[in-house]
């Protein structure tokens, strides 16, 4: 399973990349927004900047039109910035028209606010190249979001769809645990997720008492 970090923060991609085990970044309008990353040319400069960090991974950056014309246009401009950038399409009519469009012209995608296993289905058979369920959002309301992301992954299996599935809205390391156990082929989520992996009470005993063994033999 590919790690994502879900972030615009430069200093937090950074880290995750230092730790050697980040395959690429997620943003949405919020996160940029978030960094207080405003107008098309600071937001245009900050994507270039996030894809110098990542190197050889995948930058997902989201066009904000809703209209089919608008996300083509927007989606060219972005995917011209770096070979690395994937397209993020809501997951709506003209997304889907557009994903398609995208597609038979080698741009790739990733389709957004996936709630369903039938969006799901529309989006793969659209061609995107990933497709992102809100885990936690579902959680959030009361549904279990790793069941969809179970059932997709038996559907994408069953069908034999090459669409990747990118849990999105992963807030914990459980979440991370569980989508690797679902079958996900990616996680997104915050750097303080991917760290909470580390954090076992044994490993913290453990490694105190090693050392304090080899301080008593060794003076
Ligand atoms: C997906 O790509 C989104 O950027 C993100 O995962 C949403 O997460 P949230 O529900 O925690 O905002």
């Amino acid at each position: 399973m590919k790690f994502f970090i879900d972030t615009a923060n430069l200093a937090q991609i950074k880290e995750a990349k230092d730790l050697g085990i980040l395959d690429g970044v997620t943003t949405n309008p919020s996160l940029m927004a978030k960094e207080g990353i405003v107008g098309t040319e600071n937001v245009m400069a900050h994507y270039k900047a996030i894809c110098e960090i990542v190197g050889k991974g995948d930058v997902s950056a989201e066009v904000i039109s809703t209209d089919f014309d608008g996300m083509i246009a927007e989606g060219k401009v972005l995917a011209a910035i770096n070979p690395n950038i994937v397209v993020k399409v809501p997951m709506i009519k003209d997304g889907i028209k557009a994903i398609s469009w995208f597609t038979a012209k080698g741009i790739r995608t990733n389709c957004t606010l996936v709630f369903s296993a039938g969006q799901a289905i529309l989006a793969a058979k659209a061609g995107a190249t990933y497709l992102s369920p809100f885990v936690g959002r579902l959680d959030d309301i009361s549904w279990d979001g790793m069941d969809l992301i179970a059932q997709i992954a038996h559907i994408y299996q069953t069908q034999n769809y090459k669409t990747e599935i990118l849990a999105a809205s992963v807030r914990n390391p459980l979440h991370i645990v569980k989508s690797a156990e679902c079958g996900a082929h990616v996680v997104t989520c915050p750097l303080d997720a991917i760290l909470g992996l580390l954090n076992h009470p044994l490993t913290d005993i453990g490694l105190a008492k090693f050392l304090a063994d080899h301080k008593k033999a060794n003076g």
